[in-house]
């Protein structure tokens, strides 16, 4: 499959985990990957990998996020898709009785804030071709609740599937997609070392999986080419669930 010959996608936190799965995905499918990320040496190795293009970006500034789409329609011509990605999930944010308020606020700029500038700025590009695909990255605790809480990680990502919702009804007749990507628990390092070092919480997180397993960051990232392809061409303003079942769960097999 070739869905992006000729086709130009920004990946905000395209240095690593999700990102870095889809940048290899879209180049793979043709795609001239540009790559957004504050991790100067990952995202430059990411984007040689890909054949792209990194551009050093905080998601959090904008003027920076500003620059990052004005930067890549002035070098390639057009912006196609934008795979608005880049969040945190710090230890500091915890249950709502002990997390501050300046652990809450950072989260919230860099999860929340940035989707806003993030689509803000790449609107305009695609209201002039006629034309984009904008995936935002929320997440299955948008739409469920956990009682190992992570307060304002969750409320960031509901105001993600909220406002996603939203741009996609509003541009929808400007030939413009906006999708909120909800992954379920993806194996990552950070994942992997959190639960090697305590089984019992990953036994508690897996046993509402009807899947069984988390999911690799490939199999995010083939939803995630998917949605942004015109094989989506009839999807926007939608929560697209990518989590192993768990949102659909109630006793799960043994
Ligand atoms: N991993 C999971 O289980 C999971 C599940 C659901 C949703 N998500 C969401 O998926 C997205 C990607 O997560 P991941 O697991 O791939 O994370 P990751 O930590 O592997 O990658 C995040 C990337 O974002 C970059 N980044 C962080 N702050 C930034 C900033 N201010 N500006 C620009 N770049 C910044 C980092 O440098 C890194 O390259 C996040 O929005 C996360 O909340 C992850």
């Amino acid at each position: 499959m070739q869905r992006f010959d000729g086709r130009v996608a920004v990946i905000t936190g395209g240095a690593s985990g999700i990102g870095l799965a889809t940048a290899r995905r879209l180049a793979s499918e043709g795609a001239k990957v540009v790559i957004g990320d504050v991790d100067a040496v990952a995202g430059k190795a990411a984007a040689d990998e890909v054949g792209g293009e990194f551009i050093a970006a905080d998601v959090s500034d904008e003027a920076q996020v500003e620059a990052l789409f004005q930067t890549t329609v002035d070098k390639f011509g057009t912006l196609d898709v934008a795979f608005n990605n880049a969040g945190i999930s710090p230890p500091e944010d915890d249950s709502i009785l002990t997390t501050g308020i300046d652990a809450w606020r950072r989260v919230q700029e860099i999860n929340l804030t940035s989707v806003y500038l993030c689509c803000k700025y790449a609107i305009p590009h695609m209201q002039r071709q006629g034309k984009g695909s904008i995936v935002n990255t929320a997440s299955f605790v948008a739409v469920m609740g956990a009682a190992t809480s992570q307060i304002s990680y969750t409320a960031s990502k509901g105001g993600v599937l909220a406002m996603t919702r939203e741009l996609g009804v509003q541009f929808a007749r400007e030939g413009i997609r906006v999708n909120a990507l909800c992954p379920g628990p993806v194996n990552t390092p950070l994942l992997q070392e959190l639960f090697a070092k305590d089984p019992e919480r990953a036994a508690r997180r897996l046993v509402h999986v009807p899947l069984g397993r988390f999911a690799e960051p490939s199999e995010i990232a083939a939803a995630v080419a998917f949605l942004a392809s015109d094989d989506a061409s009839f999807i926007t303003a939608s929560q697209f669930l990518v989590d192993g079942g768990i949102s659909g769960a109630y006793v799960t097999p043994l």
